[in-house]
């Protein structure tokens, strides 16, 4: 299927979410298709986390739309955002400290609707380190290993999508290395993803297409390769 024939799993519209008073988020739209990997890019408050966390409706927008596999996102809770199909993978990395990683990936554990999905012994085999560490907890993991065991436990939910804020963050640069390639991987294996980082040449290597944001707008948008030669847009919203 043709890229403009392919429709949007996840359609964002004129958002708009205030944090106490500040309005945060002033009017973002963008589109994620099927198979797609969006990259969301600013500086240091620009807006990504609050626009992640409004389509997640952790910060429920005032207005606008948020549509996933056709089901409009309003009134919905988080929960049943997951429910539909959309996993996040918070900075946090939210790991449970006192549960062990099978445990922490068996409570996230849903079978998949579609045919072959994620399971724990695929997760084991795709991820030694944490096969290695399969008995011990959540604590006892390396930053690098929290952040693999987050993606993890969103995967064996077997989402149709999804959503990472900043992956990268605090990382060594072999991890980083390894959490690339592992979502170049879920790429090529057909996983729809909006990424949120501050690595340019990661989200820039794995992305389709990127959204720059700059004070709650949408400042730009395009391709990986547009943005690497738009000098002014990355100098001026990104500061690279
Ligand atoms: N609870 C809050 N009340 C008011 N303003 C807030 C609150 N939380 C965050 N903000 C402000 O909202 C803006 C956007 O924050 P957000 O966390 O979405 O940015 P970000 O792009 O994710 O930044 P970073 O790269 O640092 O993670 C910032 O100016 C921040 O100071
Ligand atoms: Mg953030």
């Amino acid at each position: 299927m043709s890229e403009a024939k392919r429709e949007a799993l996840l359609s964002v519209a004129d958002l708009q979410t205030y944090l106490g008073d500040s309005h945060i988020i002033q009017g973002v739209s963008f589109e994620v298709k099927a198979g797609q990997v969006l990259a969301l890019l600013g500086r240091n408050g620009a807006g990504k986390t609050t626009t992640l966390r409004s389509i997640m409706r952790l910060a429920p927008p005032r207005s606008g739309r948020v549509v996933f596999d056709g089901k409009s996102a309003d009134g919905l809770r988080t929960f049943e955002m997951a429910r539909l199909g959309l996993a996040f993978v918070q900075e946090t990395r939210a790991i449970f400290p006192s549960l062990s990683v099978e445990e922490n990936l068996a409570i996230a554990a849903q079978p998949s609707s579609h045919g072959s999905g994620w399971t724990l012994e695929r997760v084991f085999d795709s991820f030694p380190n944490l096969a290695a560490r399969r008995h011990n907890g959540g604590t006892q993991l390396s930053g690098g290993e929290q952040q693999m065991l987050a993606i993890a436990r969103a995967l064996v939910a077997n989402p149709k999508m999804l959503v990472l804020d900043e992956p990268s963050e605090g990382l060594a640069p072999l991890i980083v290395r390894q959490i690339a390639d592992l979502l170049i991987q879920l790429k090529s294996d057909g996983m729809t993803m909006l990424l949120v980082e501050q690595n340019f040449a990661l989200a820039t290597e794995v992305a389709d297409e990127v959204v720059v944001l700059g004070k709650g707008r949408v400042r730009w948008t395009g391709t990986s390769a547009e943005l690497r030669a738009a000098d002014d847009i990355r100098h001026t919203w990104l500061g690279v």
